[in-house]
Formats: structure tokens, C-alpha cells, sequence
């Protein structure tokens, strides 16, 4: 089978509109972007799709790299015979763009990069990586999302809006252990891309939730930095998860950014 292929896919809007195609970050699923369909999928063509292991795709045998999932992407794109789309990922889904970008840039449009970074882990994040696997395989879900969610919301979203917290913490807990893990060693073993950003020749938008604990609005300024022409927008009281914990702000970049001129339409 090609890879690809076999993904749950989500594809909505007109036929013929602008494709953006949307990559969730980890361990979530495509439904973490309802809220940018909801409001674009009436002029623009929107996929999204989950990444192998997550959500409702096949996880396999449980061995990913982000070759495999560059390769994943790529295969939706051919499947659904998108040529040139707006990528947009966040996060893990972040990483994969990153390294589609620098592996098949004739593929993209525009780029949309939410809450990410380009370099690779450090010892220490891959050591992080090592014991958050040992202790799924051990203990199941409950210990790490005690430690995810703190992390990936802000105070604000965690004391006004618990649908969001709900909503995030039921999408974790639904994700297959050997998925999650096959994921975290993706993570893990990925190239710093970092080298390449200056390299970026598309209309680029960099979005960052200003209480973002994981991937702070300094790294995105220093990414902006070196993209040429790259617009930033820093997200007021969101963390990690800005799509959902501030979704008029987010939609609002990103329908400005896809209608500016100059901009990937
Ligand atoms: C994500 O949201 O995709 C993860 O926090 C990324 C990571 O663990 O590096």
C-alpha cells in the first residue's frame, strides 16, 4: 500500500479552493482543527488527516520516523491529487512541515507553523522522550496526561475553560500506548531543519501562544528571523495549543494571512 493512503482524512470546502491542509501536533487528532474548518471551509479547500498511530489511523507496526511521515503527507497530498497546498501544522505537526519543506518544497504554497520549533531534541528532551515511554508502557495515559496538560494549556484556558481542558484531556487518553510511543521516538530521532529556513521561499506565517511553555514565543521570533518575509503572530493568553484555546485569534491570522497580498492565494 502506498504510504498514505491508508490515513483517516478529513476534506472539506470547495473542490477547486485554495488547499490548506492542516497536521495536528502530539497526541491529538485532525479534529483538534474543527474550529479553522468551521471557519474556513467555505472558501478554502480544508484536509486535515491523523498522523499514523494517532487518532483513527492504522498505528501499524508502531515504527515512525518523520521520513515516514513526510512520506504519509505526501501520499495524502498525491491521494486527494492536491499538487501545491498551504501546509499548516502545529507542533509535532510543526516538525513534519518543517521537513516537508526542505524535502519536496514544490509541494507547498504557503506554510503555517503553530507553536513549533525547527531544531531537534537536545539529550535532555530525548531523555524526556524515554521516560514519558516508560512510564505509558508501565502505567498507561493517566500519569502523563496529569503531566501534559499543565504543560500544554495556559492558566488562563485551565481556569476559564474547562470544555477546552475536557476536549484536550479525552483526545489523549483515546490514543493507542504503542502510537503514542512510536511517536515519541520519531520525535526523537528527527533532524534539526533549522539550517534550511532561510531557504523557505513561500509566504510563511508563524503563530505562537504567548503562555506557550513548550515551544515559547522567543523561538518563534528567532524562526521568524531567518525566514524571509515570515510574519509572526504571538497569541494573547494561550499556550501551547493556541487553535483551541484561542480560535477567533488564530482563524483571524490566518484568514488575514491567507488573503494578504503577496500572501499563498
Ligand atoms: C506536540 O504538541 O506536538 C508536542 O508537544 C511536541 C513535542 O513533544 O515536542
Amino acid at each position: 500500500m502506498s504510504p498514505g493512503t491508508d490515513l483517516h482524512v478529513v476534506d472539506t470546502g470547495p473542490e477547486d479552493g485554495l488547499p490548506l491542509v492542516f497536521i495536528h501536533g502530539f497526541p491529538f487528532h485532525q479534529a483538534m482543527w474543527e474550529p479553522q474548518r468551521a471557519a474556513l471551509e467555505e472558501r478554502y479547500r480544508v484536509v486535515s488527516y491523523d498522523v499514523r498511530g494517532l487518532g483513527a489511523s492504522p498505528v501499524g507496526d508502531g515504527q515512525y520516523t518523520m521520513e515516514s511521515f513526510v512520506d504519509d503527507l505526501v501520499g495524502v497530498l498525491d491521494a486527494r491529487g492536491l499538487g501545491e497546498v498551504v501546509g499548516c501544522g502545529l507542533s509535532m505537526g510543526g516538525y513534519i512541515l518543517f521537513r516537508a519543506l526542505e524535502r519536496e518544497p514544490t509541494r507547498f504554497k504557503g506554510a503555517v507553523l503553530c507553536d513549533t520549533r525547527s531544531d531537534a531534541d537536545d539529550d535532555e528532551g530525548r531523555l524526556a522522550r524515554a521516560d514519558a515511554i516508560r512510564s505509558l508502557k508501565a502505567r498507561g495515559h493517566a500519569p502523563f496526561v496529569e503531566r501534559f496538560l499543565p504543560r500544554v494549556l495556559s492558566p488562563t484556558t485551565r481556569r476559564t475553560r474547562p470544555e477546552v481542558v475536557e476536549t484536550v484531556q479525552a483526545m489523549v487518553e483515546g490514543q493507542s500506548i504503542l502510537g503514542m510511543c512510536g511517536c515519541l521516538l520519531a520525535m526523537a530521532a528527527r533532524t534539526d531543519t533549522t539550517p534550511s529556513l532561510d531557504r523557505i521561499k513561500v509566504p510563511t506565517l508563524l503563530v505562537v501562544g504567548e503562555d506557550d511553555a513548550i515551544t515559547p514565543p522567543s523561538v518563534s521570533r528567532r524562526m521568524a528571523g531567518r525566514i524571509p518575509g515570515a510574519r509572526i503572530e504571538v497569541i494573547p493568553d494561550a499556550g501551547h495549543l493556541t487553535n483551541l484555546e484561542a480560535p477567533d485569534a488564530v482563524n483571524r491570522a490566518l484568514e488575514e494571512f491567507l488573503a494578504a497580498p503577496g500572501g499563498p492565494a
